[in-house]
């Protein structure tokens, strides 16, 4: 999977990015990131800036249409170059005003082959250019960042651990949290007593069946606790038996 930043700090992302697993899958070619720098592809040769006063007033400056649009359509020639595909490319756009990323949004994009991500910086970028090329406005929380290249590491992170490959046990995307909307379980290592805790006897019982069945309940158990927001998408989709009925809206009720 191939990941292709715009951006102003593009050592911001290519050093953040080139550590620990992501940057064994890089050397392993399972990802690719390539952070090209928005300033590159300026028209304004003199003094290379990118921004400007925004119409209307405002306190401010906003990225100019002009070096982004230049930039994505560079990027988009390279994509070209390797694909015979004719589709467009997504472009995510990282900003406070997109839809909130989760798990199932990571899943989603992971199954795309190139990714192009816009980080803005200063006051935002001229809306007229967002119109032309974004497919995707993203943001990561409801909170405001100085840019838009941390979001788009937590994006590519995220997005990255769900390419084939490049966690050693693919399994562990399967049990971790948000899987089916669940947080996960708790887990535990040696020793078998620490400071008095010990590990639960089920988990040292050697019956998978029973480890499993602890499991889910922990899992569920923790989402209604911790995420009851969650816990109402999980139940939805998993409607309580009728005899199991009686015990959930007691547990609930405590
Ligand atoms: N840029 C600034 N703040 C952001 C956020 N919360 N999410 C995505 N991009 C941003």
């Amino acid at each position: 999977m191939n990941f292709h930043i715009m951006t102003l700090f593009p050592e911001m992302v290519t050093q953040g990015l080139e550590t620990s697993i992501l940057g064994r899958a890089t050397e392993k070619k399972l990802i690719t990131v390539d952070s090209v720098n928005i300033r590159d592809y300026t028209a304004d040769l003199r003094h290379r800036k990118v921004d400007d006063y925004t119409y209307g007033g405002g306190a401010g400056m906003l990225m100019q249409a002009q070096p982004v649009y230049d930039c994505w359509k560079a990027v988009e020639a390279r994509i070209h170059e390797k694909t015979t595909s004719p589709e467009k490319t997504r472009v995510i756009y990282v900003t406070p005003q997109g839809q909130v990323f989760n798990q199932h949004m990571a899943e989603n994009f992971s199954k795309e082959e190139d990714l192009i991500f816009l980080c803005g910086h200063y006051e935002g970028v001229d809306e007229r250019v967002l119109e032309e090329i974004v497919t995707d406005y993203v943001s990561i929380g409801d909170y405001v960042l100085t840019g838009g290249e941390l979001p788009a590491m937590v994006m590519i992170d995220a997005i990255s651990r769900l390419v084939p490959g490049v966690l050693n046990n693919d399994a562990s995307a399967e049990t971790e949290s948000f899987h089916e909307d669940l947080l996960e379980y708790p887990q535990y290592s040696r020793p078998e007593e620490w400071m008095g805790r010990k590990v639960p006897d089920v988990l040292l019982s050697g019956d998978h069946a029973k480890v499993d069945a602890w499991r889910l309940e922990q899992s569920v158990e923790r989402t209604r606790l911790r995420r009851p927001d969650l816990y109402e998408k999980w139940l939805a989709a998993h409607p309580p038996k009728p005899e199991k009925r009686k015990r959930r809206r007691k547990k609930e009720s405590e």
